[in-house]
């Protein structure tokens, strides 16, 4: 009986409509816009990137959005039976399975980044980060220490005990807690930094666009993050589309996500250049930027040791509501496919992603010169998830939405002049643009 108990919860595990937009909000809104975001618009351009950025958002991510949740809610299963039973053909399905091996793959060095982030508001709050002025070679040691390892172990058993607790009594409430909690976060690190003496150079390097600096390169970049910032591409909207009730306005949701995913993208810009900029910072650091730049700035401003805290909190929640998303992928394939319990699933899912991920961990410390073609094991998972995996996916979606499936303009919700708009975007030029991207990305062309 117990177990009969298990199946109908597994079956009837829905969110409801808000749930559903903050859980998919918690999903792109992750690492990539409070880490990614303002160091790629750093090197790229500035406020002419940022534009750029929203063009891409709106005309491409958010077609592809629409069709990934519409898939899920369509074909009610995993990644990969959706694609089967809507196309009734099992050839889709097996490219169902790699946006699995994605979001899989996306998650075992993801959950890296998301402990050292736990690690830096630890180190923040005690002040131990303040104590030796040369943030690079604090960074550096920690990385390559054996620290990281603990600090992940934690990420995974978080994400791990949320999705095990179902989708609206983990996965739900997780995200109706956060969500809303980072936005309260996000808004009193913005009033501190907006009101740092010097903060208008930041906010007008960051909102006055310099079109002249802008190349083919940081278009291509900019759609590549469009991808990766609202999560498509890896099987994680249309995993959650899985769980939506059948009432629920798609194309409402899409557009909330988007919106969301902006909304957050921009105020993390309107934190980090107005406070880098007031201490005399560069802007085109690179990936370190948060890190190694950052901590600077919190050293030098009054109550700096909690204002860093609160960031770092805010990179590690963001990072975490993107985790579990993530990882819920393949819980949810294991679920479909191997019938196994969502607790089971859970288990099995995040210990195997985690033992992967041990690599990613150790990459900057004993692992580093362990790098084939240049690149170490966690360059390698991040490159080939989002590079290859990413792009394959997020064509796949395309495609399957554009020519395949018939019936996908009334599971959207979509009909007339706006269909016609959403089609013509999925079948031309959504394609062509990830295909050149992918090229690109390969550097089989350049520019
Ligand atoms: N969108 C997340 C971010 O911006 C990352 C992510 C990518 C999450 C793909 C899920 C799937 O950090």
């Amino acid at each position: 009986p117990s177990n009969n108990k298990l199946q109908s919860a597994q079956l009837g595990d829905q969110f409801s409509s808000t749930g559903f937009i903050l859980a998919a909000i918690g999903s792109s809104v992750g690492l990539g816009n409070m880490w990614k975001f303002p160091y790629i618009t750093g090197m790229y351009g500035g406020a002419a990137f940022f534009l750029v950025f929203i063009g891409c958002l709106i005309f491409v991510g958010l077609p592809v959005l629409l069709a990934e949740m519409a898939i899920g809610r369509g074909g009610r299963g995993s990644a990969v039976s959706a694609f089967n039973t809507l196309s009734g053909s099992k050839y889709w399905g097996a490219f169902g399975f790699l946006a699995v091996l994605g979001a899989f793959a996306i998650m075992s060095y993801y959950g890296v980044i998301a402990g050292w982030t736990m690690h830096y508001s630890l180190i923040s709050i005690t002040g131990s980060l303040f104590e030796n002025a040369d943030y690079t070679s604090t960074f550096g040691s920690f990385v390559g220490g054996y620290t990281p390892l603990i600090w992940t172990v934690i990420a995974f058993l978080v994400t791990g005990v949320v999705i095990a607790r179902g989708i609206k009594g983990g996965i739900e409430k997780f995200n109706k807690i956060l969500i809303p909690g980072l936005m309260i976060l996000l808004v009193i690190l913005m009033v501190r930094g907006l009101t740092l003496p010097g903060a208008g150079a930041g906010v007008e390097f960051f909102l006055k666009p310099d079109f002249s600096k802008l190349t083919t390169q940081s278009v291509l970049v900019a759609l590549g993050h469009a991808f990766f910032s609202l999560s498509l591409g890896m099987g994680t909207m249309l995993t959650y589309g899985t769980y939506v009730h059948r009432q629920q306005s798609l194309g409402k949701a899409a557009v909330a996500v988007g919106f969301g995913d902006l909304m957050y993208a921009l105020i993390a810009g309107l934190i980090i250049f107005p406070t880098i900029f007031s201490y005399g910072i560069e802007p085109g650091q690179g990936p370190g930027l948060v890190f190694m730049a950052l901590p600077a700035a919190f050293a030098a401003m009054p109550l700096g040791n909690l204002f860093g805290f609160l960031f770092f909190i805010l990179l590690a929640v963001a990072a975490l509501t993107s985790a579990v998303s993530l990882l819920e992928v393949p819980v949810t394939w294991a679920m479909d496919k191997l019938k196994m319990s969502r607790a089971k699933a859970a288990f099995w899912v995040t210990l195997i992603c985690f033992i992967v991920g041990i690599p990613s961990a150790l990459s900057f410390g004993v692992l580093a010169d362990f790098a084939p073609g240049g690149k170490t094991y966690f360059d390698w998972f991040d490159f080939i998830s989002s590079n290859v995996l990413l792009p394959v996916g997020g064509l796949l979606v395309t495609l399957f939405t554009g020519y395949a499936w018939k019936r996908a303009g009334e599971e959207a919700g979509l009909t007339g002049p706006i269909y016609k708009i959403w089609m013509f975007l999925l079948r031309y030029v959504a394609p062509v643009l990830i295909i050149v991207i992918f090229l690109f990305s390969l550097g089989v062309i350049k520019f």
